[in-house]
């Protein structure tokens, strides 16, 4: 049975005590009464906090026992500080731009070896060799010359 309390729970319950509290005057609040859809919301007092408003519906359910005269019979409140995860993701992105940073660091670094190994240094290598021919075919053109020149052939 769905609408069944036990007598003496009943009787428990009706001795509680039942002050009203403060009329709450939050937007979010009274727009989850009204909508009946639950309402989130950033504050920034010294710290961020996100809270959640949440309506518990009067569904058909509640109606055994509850009447039907409002379409919500209760918000929940929900408050939820944000600065250890704020921080926590701050760590996390720290972490992200270092190892980016050394990342490129290494890759550049890499590429500089490779060049130099690849290019730079066997370019080296052709240009001694290009000077060193240069040199022989100045030193035998010159002695051309001059065996030319003692043999009467050139001035
Ligand atoms: C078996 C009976 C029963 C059912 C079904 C039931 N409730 Fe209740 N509910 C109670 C009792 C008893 C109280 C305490 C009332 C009091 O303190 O006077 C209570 C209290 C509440 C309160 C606290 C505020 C208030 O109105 O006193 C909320 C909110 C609430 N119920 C919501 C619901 C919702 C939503 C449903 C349906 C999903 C539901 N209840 C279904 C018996 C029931």
């Amino acid at each position: 049975m769905a609408g069944y309390i036990e007598p003496d729970l009943v009787e428990r319950i009706s001795k509680m005590r039942r002050q009203p509290g403060a009329r709450l005057s939050n937007s979010y609040f009274t727009r989850a009464v009204q909508t009946a859809e639950s309402q989130e919301t950033y504050e920034f007092n010294g710290s961020r906090t996100l809270t959640l408003f949440q309506p518990l519906r009067n569904r058909k359910e509640c109606h055994d026992c509850h009447g039907e005269d409002h379409k919500v019979r209760g918000v929940v409140r929900i408050s939820l500080g944000l600065d250890e995860l704020d921080a926590e993701l701050r760590t996390a992105r720290n972490r992200q731009a270092g190892v980016a940073l050394l990342t490129i660091l290494g890759v550049s670094a890499a590429l500089i070896a490779f060049m130099r190994r690849v290019l730079l240094r066997p370019l080296g290598r052709v240009i001694i060799a290009a000077q060193q021919i240069a040199r022989v075919t100045l030193m035998l053109a010159s002695t051309l010359r001059i065996r030319m020149r003692s043999a009467g052939w050139a001035r």
